[in-house]
This record gives C-alpha cells, sequence and structure tokens, in this order.
C-alpha cells in the first residue's frame, strides 16, 4: 500500500466531472489497490474524506469517516458511483476544510439530511440516510466526483480563513452549541 500524492486546487482533474465505474471494474485488483491506498492517504493526512479525483483518477469514488463528531474515528466506508437524494428542504452552514486547498476553512451550506445509494468494494449496491457532519462530508465527497470545490457552495468568502486564524478565532470551544462546527478535519 502507498500513500498517494493529493492534487491541489488549480490541477484540472479537480475540475473535470469524473466518470461511472463499471461495475466489472471494481473487481479489478488495480482498483482494489486504489481503494486501500486512498484510505491510507486519508488516514495519512488526518483526512475524513478522500475522493478519487483528488489523487489523480477521475472516477466516481470516495472514501470517507462517517462518524458523527466529525473525529475520523472508526472504519472508512467506499462509495462507488453515489446518488444524493436530499432528505428536506433544511440546510445548515458548518466549517468545511479540503486536502486539495490545504490549511483554508470556510463556512459552506449543506442540506441537513439526506440519503445516499451507492456500491462499496464488491459492487454491491447500499443506501445510507445521514444528517449532520456525515452528510456534509458526502455532499463535499461527492461533489469532488463533478468538478466542484467547497468554495463554488460558499455563499460568501467573508468567512474563509486559515487554519490558524481558524484555530484562534473560530474553533469550537468546548462549551459552544452549534454541533456543526467541525472544521479541524480536510475532505
Ligand atoms: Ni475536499
Amino acid at each position: 500500500m502507498s500513500i498517494l500524492k493529493v492534487a491541489r486546487m488549480g490541477h484540472p482533474v479537480l475540475r473535470a466531472k469524473a466518470r461511472p465505474l463499471e461495475k466489472s471494474e471494481i473487481k479489478n485488483p488495480a482498483l482494489q489497490l486504489l481503494i486501500d491506498d486512498m484510505v491510507d492517504t486519508m488516514y495519512e493526512y488526518s483526512g475524513v474524506g478522500l475522493a478519487a479525483p483528488q489523487v489523480h483518477e477521475s472516477v466516481r469514488l470516495f472514501v470517507a469517516m462517517l462518524d458523527e463528531d466529525g473525529r475520523g474515528e472508526g472504519e472508512a466506508t467506499v462509495f462507488i458511483n453515489p446518488e444524493i437524494a436530499p432528505g428536506g428542504d433544511t440546510v445548515v452552514e458548518g466549517w468545511e476544510g479540503c486536502l486539495s486547498i490545504p490549511d483554508v476553512r470556510g463556512r459552506v451550506p449543506r442540506v441537513q439530511q439526506l440519503t445516499v445509494s451507492a456500491l462499496d468494494r464488491d459492487g454491491k449496491r447500499f443506501d445510507l440516510v445521514l444528517e449532520g457532519f456525515p452528510a456534509r462530508v458526502v455532499q463535499h465527497e461527492t461533489d469532488h466526483l463533478d468538478g466542484v470545490l467547497f468554495l463554488d457552495r460558499m455563499t460568501t468568502l467573508a468567512s474563509l480563513t486559515y487554519l490558524d486564524e481558524y484555530s484562534r478565532y473560530h474553533a469550537r470551544r468546548a462549551d459552544a452549541d452549534d454541533d456543526d462546527d467541525e472544521g479541524d478535519e480536510e475532505e
């Protein structure tokens, strides 16, 4: 297994629309290795999500940590050819970061709840209903498959901040009650 090089903002692969994977491709050892390497790469950089275009592969695949509090604990979930259906009109704003836009954070509106339908690494379909931070991660990663970066989703750039200043002025305090401020991690 290897740690992969992460494409940074400006690389055209991050702006391309990724192609769906054929079911027959999923069992391919090269694709299985890509999945393992993406998980390792996400862990290496303490990310909570990583999409294939971020490692220069323009296919509809991402890996993500779906724990509620956004600490990136537990096991990675693999999503192939994901489709998102919003679970209502409620939109919440929360901090996001991106491994392809290092050390920058901004507040992004996302739907609070969604259903995601995807194939797992064995090519089996699964559906998940997600809410809050895991729903945010899945929206961020699915955007990567369409060449969309979180900056594109910000309604204003006024909250844009470097990580040091984020930690100093905006990071969640222990007593804060806003449960959607999970900006320590990158996706
Ligand atoms: Ni990202």
